[in-house]
């Protein structure tokens, strides 16, 4: 980028910032979270290293230096945590990735082989490309130093001098806001070569993506940020053996990284028991869709959905809800009995038979024709498709194909085993799990609304069909082609 268009990005994202304040965007300034650990008294503009301290910031990493209130080294008189503490304390937490797999993070922290010899890499992944999720950009935004914080402390659990946050490109004005609040902390020597006076060195870089959806798969990440085409890579070997630039590397989501310091200030039996087992801790849910009031709500893991859909000001008035899509575009629709039923963490979510993901649930009300949806949804996943396996690039497109097809009308009898089919094939074989994302939904829409989508293709009474048009026709003989 040059200095200028960087001016110019610049200018454009305070031009932003002001209007954000102006109209008062209602995301996370709302009051209506249940014990808050992230967003707790954020007010929007309390975003700066003294009010993040004032909360209680930094307090975690003083901590496992054995350092106590202000203190530097020089002068430290608490026991320090060393690394396998730091590691067993998150494990005993029962934190799991907010990025979408779950995966538990102290588990993932311990494959860290922290004896390599070479150069290691902590990277944050704030590439928040999922439709319907909205959460890291608010953190980043709001909150940037409890990202930095427990970026630091798991490169003190894990060994490791250097790290990066992968920042959406589309969310411009929070990699610039993370970048002020990285000058701040090393100003502050809460990161560089010598962490409050310590022996430890942790140096962190802010770098932005360019809005491609792929770049959130961890190593189509790791690709881009090496300055490659955004295309992940076969695993194994995975990213702990070999990661950035081939190093061992280590993948967390901005959400997970800023659970952290909470975790280590108040202990990891506080976060579990706050959560449930297995489920450690409060979850920011991005609620969109047909609701009152749409914005991120932090509460915590087994928090009953009725009650996250009663924060979120219930379905628009007038109307009934009808399903949801509970973590992200690529979990399988639930349909509403289920849904109210549930409880908002992984496992609960798992044995309903869809997956919390990135925690973005999309609510739909009965005005919502569930044929449409997945037309809009099937249309992504073909336009984000990197187009390295064969599956996922000729799939995808196939699915939006017969899926516009049928929403038009002109759906073939056999069409709905034809896109079982399709997604049978693409599910479980290609490189990365875009594929299953593109893939699920498809599958979870016709099992749950076959209806709707026979309805659309009963044939027309005779004398009330519309004539196609010669741009119809013409694509129809395409499409008959293709299929
Ligand atoms: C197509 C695709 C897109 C993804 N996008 C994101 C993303 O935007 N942010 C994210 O944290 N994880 C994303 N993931 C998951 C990452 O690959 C990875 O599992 C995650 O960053 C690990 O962090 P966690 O363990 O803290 O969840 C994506 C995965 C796939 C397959
Ligand atoms: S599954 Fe799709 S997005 Fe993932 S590597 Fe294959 S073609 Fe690319």
């Amino acid at each position: 980028m040059t200095l200028a268009s960087s001016q110019n990005n610049r200018a454009e994202a305070q031009r932003v910032l002001a209007q954000f304040a102006a109209t008062g965007v209602e995301t996370c300034f709302h009051g209506r979270h249940i014990s808050p650990q992230i967003f707790a008294g954020l007010d929007g503009s309390n975003w700066r290293l003294k009010d993040y301290e004032a909360r209680g910031g930094y307090q975690a990493l003083r901590r496992i230096l054995g350092l106590d209130g202000n203190q530097t080294a020089g002068n430290a008189n608490a026991a320090a945590m060393t690394p396998d503490q730091v590691t067993a304390e998150v494990k005993a937490s029962g934190l799991r990735g907010r990025g979408g797999a779950g995966f538990p993070t102290g588990l993932k922290w311990s494959f860290m082989p922290r004896q390599f010899p070479g150069q290691k890499y902590l990277v944050c992944n704030s590439d928040e490309g999922e439709p319907g999720t909205c959460k890291d950009r608010d953190i980043l935004m709001y909150n940037p130093h409890s990202v930095i914080e427990g970026m630091v402390i798991a490169a003190y659990a894990m060994g490791i001098s250097v790290g990066y946050n992968y920042i959406h490109g589309e969310i411009f004005t929070a990699y610039l806001r993370f970048e002020e609040a990285i000058e701040e902390a090393r100003a502050a020597g809460l990161l560089g070569d010598a962490i409050l006076g310590s022996s430890f060195k942790f140096q962190l870089h802010a770098a932005h993506g360019f809005g491609a959806y792929i770049c959130g798969e961890e190593t189509g990440l790791l690709e881009s940020l090496e300055g490659k085409k955004g295309q992940p890579r076969f695993k194994p070997p995975f990213p702990a053996s070999f990661g950035l630039y081939g190093k061992p590397t280590t993948i967390n989501n901005t959400e997970t990284f800023a659970a952290v310091p909470w975790i280590i200030r108040h202990g990891s039996q506080a976060y579990l028991e706050c959560g449930k087992p297995n489920n450690g801790g409060t979850k920011i849910y991005s609620v969109s869709g047909d609701v009152e009031l749409p914005g991120n709500y932090e509460v915590p893991m087994g928090t009953p959905f009725p009650k996250l859909l009663e924060l979120a000001g219930g379905v628009r008035k007038g109307h009934t809800l009808k399903a949801v899509i509970p973590g992200g575009s690529s979990s399988p629709v639930l349909p509403a009995a289920i849904m109210m039923e549930c409880t908002m963490d992984y496992d609960s979510i798992a044995k309903a038979g869809s997956m919390l993901g990135s925690g973005a649930v999309i609510v739909m009300d009965d005005s919502r024709c569930m044929v449409e949806s997945l037309k809009r949804l099937s249309y992504f996943y073909m336009h984000e498709s990197c187009g390295q396996c064969t599956p996922c690039r000729e799939g995808t497109g196939w699915m939006w194909r017969v899926i516009d097809r049928i929403h038009k009308g002109q759906g073939r009898p056999s069409d709905l085993d034809l896109l079982n089919s399709v997604a049978d094939n693409i599910q479980g074989h290609t490189i990365c799990a875009l594929g299953d994302a593109a893939a699920m939904p498809v599958r979870a829409m016709i099992k749950h609304f076959r209806h709707e989508f026979e309805a659309l293709m009963k044939p027309t009474v005779a004398g009330n069909a519309p004539i196609p048009t010669l741009s119809q026709r013409e694509r129809a003989s395409t499409e008959a082609r293709s299929a």
